[in-house]
């Protein structure tokens, strides 16, 4: 509901990828009306937007013909894209007393300061979770960090805990760093996955095997740092303070290009930021 409204806000969404696909799906199923898919005008676009529109019961329009009567616009565009497509908007709707948002975890609600300038409270607000194609996650839990105006942020916290996630606010110097720590989170901890897989190639294990077999060790040691922190979960020979065992890795890794990088980079932060015994020794090979 918006301040002063009585019924849950109708919704605009902007973009037909990832994080569209799975929003408007969450909240429709939440009690949500979304009225419009709005996307660019090509082919490949258009088809995205209908699908979604399809199976969200709202339109799919382009930019170039929407006409905006819903209370809340959501911008899911790719970063780079929100102000151009905020601005591709800005004669599609009477913005006063609007609330548009987008989801950026870097960047702020200034991005939408063309809207604002119209008349709209504006917000970003993001979700600390991954969204690709063929998945659609709970949002149960999950934390999203708003930041914007009064009204917005107001609007923006009642759709996110309906939707059965945990707003909090963030301030906008700290969003570049908050969005980081997200990169760390889940991208670079599947590049970190993926550069494995080369590992487990190299001890013979296939790509799809190592997938299987990695399960078990991943859960655990996930609980574990859950449960116990970074240094309690941690294990293995930087723990034991085993230079040779390294000394191994380091040398059979000189045949799997770029999985060498990665190690050393990890270890050394491993030597900064966890328990390990004989530091010294270890921080000797582990010069990059
Ligand atoms: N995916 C995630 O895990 C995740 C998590 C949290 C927040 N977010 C945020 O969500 C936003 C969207 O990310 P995404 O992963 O959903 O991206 P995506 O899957 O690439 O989808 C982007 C959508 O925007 C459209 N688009 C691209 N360029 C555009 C432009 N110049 N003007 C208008 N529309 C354009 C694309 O359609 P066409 O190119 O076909 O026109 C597509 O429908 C980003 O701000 C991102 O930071 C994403």
């Amino acid at each position: 509901m918006l301040p002063g409204m009585s019924r849950k806000p109708r919704i605009a969404i902007v973009g037909a990828g990832n994080l569209a696909g799975a929003l408007a799906v969450s909240l429709r199923s939440a009690g949500y009306r979304i009225e419009q898919i709005i996307v660019r005008e090509s082919a490949v676009s258009r088809r995205q937007a209908r699908r979604l529109a399809r199976e969200v019961g709202a339109s799919g329009v382009s930019a170039a013909r929407a006409q905006i009567q819903s209370d809340v616009v959501w911008f899911c565009v790719p970063d780079s894209a929100i102000a151009s497509a905020a601005e591709s908007l800005a004669e599609a709707a009477n913005w006063s007393g609007k609330v548009a948002v987008h989801s950026s975890g870097a960047l702020t609600s200034d991005e939408l300061a063309m809207l604002r300038r119209r008349g709209a409270a504006v917000a970003s607000v993001h979700p600390f979770m991954t969204f690709v194609r063929g998945s659609q996650p709970s949002l149960v839990d999950v934390p999203f960090a708003l930041e914007g105006d009064q009204k917005a942020l107001r609007a923006a916290r009642a759709i996110v805990r309906d939707l059965g996630g945990q707003p909090f606010t963030i301030r906008k110097p700290h969003k570049a760093a908050y969005h980081a720590w997200g990169m760390f989170a889940s991208p670079l901890l599947t590049a970190l996955l993926a550069a494995s897989e080369r590992v487990a190639v190299a001890a013979g294990v296939s790509r799809k095997a190592a997938r299987k077999r990695v399960l078990p060790i991943l859960k655990q040691t996930l609980a574990n740092y859950v449960r116990l922190g970074a240094p309690g979960a941690f294990s293995g020979p930087i723990a034991r303070g085993d230079v040779a065992t390294v000394k191994k890795h380091l040398s059979i890794l000189r045949g799997v290009p770029g999985a060498r990088e990665v190690y050393i980079a990890l270890a050394r932060a491993a030597l900064r930021d966890l328990p390990a015994k004989n530091r010294s020794g270890l921080e000797k090979i582990l010069k990059p």
